[in-house]
């Protein structure tokens, strides 16, 4: 079935309510919660009373005005906001800091924090600014916070604790099935990240695009060394959000057909209460194939092999160490 046929039926698609599951003591981390899908992953998860929730946002004025509104539903859930900035290896770094120093336990992160193409614009650690905020640092803060994942299982395993459906500790990405639109052509698979970070190498139309696949090829190499945590790339579909701030057409077909915020986030809240085991991809609440043919042959393999090694090179390099304690070699 062509992409634009199987979009269609997505966006028209009911997707389920939410089980109803007892989160009680329960850690979570949502980036980019204070608004759009985000916000709305936070406001699943309060009726199932987790024992405490860490907006991470880079505004923390924004974060504090959604921690307000959630609190004036829910007085009683223990919701804090954390600063994070994604386009910051060094804010990231602290964030996982005050994660390990501060977090006895976590169970789940929605990798949600993104952004749509800008002009073009190179970061602090040198990497160009789309590339950065929705594929190395989400990937980056994995494996930062993958040892209090670990040892969050390890603690309900001995102390017999039931885990529901079975509950293990979770990093689910708020990906995109725009990742198959992506173009693909000017990925170079010697140098993934040479050309991506490059200014010849950018094109703003379809850096989002492109920033979408990549990432997921980050997430299945994680997949393939975390086999212990429950780990998923997920789609909202969609939705009218923030996100196309930047008005254009985007914009206006998102408010015409786009999902609510509320139905975009129902994929990852439903893979953050209900999955029990790594998948690829997830949408519309179920497992799903991401048609993206160049991925399985030999350029695609070879980008995708070169892109995590290099990748984690430079996550190394900003926190020496990190490989090992996230129980990777190389
Ligand atoms: N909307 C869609 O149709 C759609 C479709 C597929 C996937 N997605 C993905 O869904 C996720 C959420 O997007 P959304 O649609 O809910 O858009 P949104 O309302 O614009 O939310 C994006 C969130 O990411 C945060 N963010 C952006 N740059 C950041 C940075 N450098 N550091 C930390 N946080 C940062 C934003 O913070 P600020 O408020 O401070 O900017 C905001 O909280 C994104 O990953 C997006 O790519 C969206």
């Amino acid at each position: 079935m062509p992409l634009i046929t199987r979009f269609i039926a997505s966006q028209l698609s009911t997707l389920p309510q939410l089980p109803k599951v007892d989160l009680s003591g329960r850690v979570y981390i949502v980036t980019g919660a204070n608004c759009g899908i985000g916000l709305e992953i936070v406001r699943h998860l309060v009726p199932f009373r987790p024992g405490k929730i860490i907006l991470a946002c880079r505004n923390f004025q924004a974060g504090e005005q959604a921690r307000a509104e959630i609190l004036r539903q829910a007085p009683d859930v223990d919701i804090e906001v954390w600063k994070v900035d994604l386009a910051s290896f060094a804010s990231v770094k602290a964030f996982a800091k005050r994660c390990h120093t501060s977090l006895g336990r976590l169970d789940g992160v929605a990798m949600n924090a993104g952004m749509m193409g800008a002009a073009y614009q190179v970061t602090e650690d040198g990497h160009e600014i789309v590339t950065q905020v929705n594929a190395l640092s989400p990937i980056y803060l994995a494996l930062l916070l993958v040892p209090l994942l670990r040892k969050t299982l390890q603690q309900d395993i001995s102390a017999k604790k039931p885990l529901p459906n079975p509950y293990i500790p979770r990093i689910i990405f708020t990906a995109s099935r725009i990742a198959e639109n992506s173009p693909t052509k000017f990925f170079d698979p010697e140098h993934p990240l040479a050309q991506l970070d490059s200014k010849e190498g950018y094109r703003k139309g379809t850096r989002y695009d492109e920033s979408k696949l990549v990432e997921h090829s980050l997430v299945r190499h994680l997949i393939g060394v975390v086999p212990d945590l429950v780990i998923t790339s997920t789609c909202p579909g969609f939705v009218d959000t923030p996100l196309y701030r930047d008005g254009g057409p985007a914009a206006l077909a998102a408010r015409a057909i786009g999902r609510s915020s509320e139905v975009g986030a129902r994929s990852i809240s439903h893979a953050i209460l209900l999955l029990y085991k790594s998948v690829n991809y997830y949408a519309d609440c179920k497992p799903y194939r991401l048609r993206i043919d160049w991925m399985n042959r030999k350029e695609g393999k070879k980008f995708g092999i070169n892109f995590w090694k290099e990748s984690l090179a430079v996550f190394e390099q900003s926190s020496p160490g990190l490989l090992a304690a996230a129980g990777l070699t190389s």
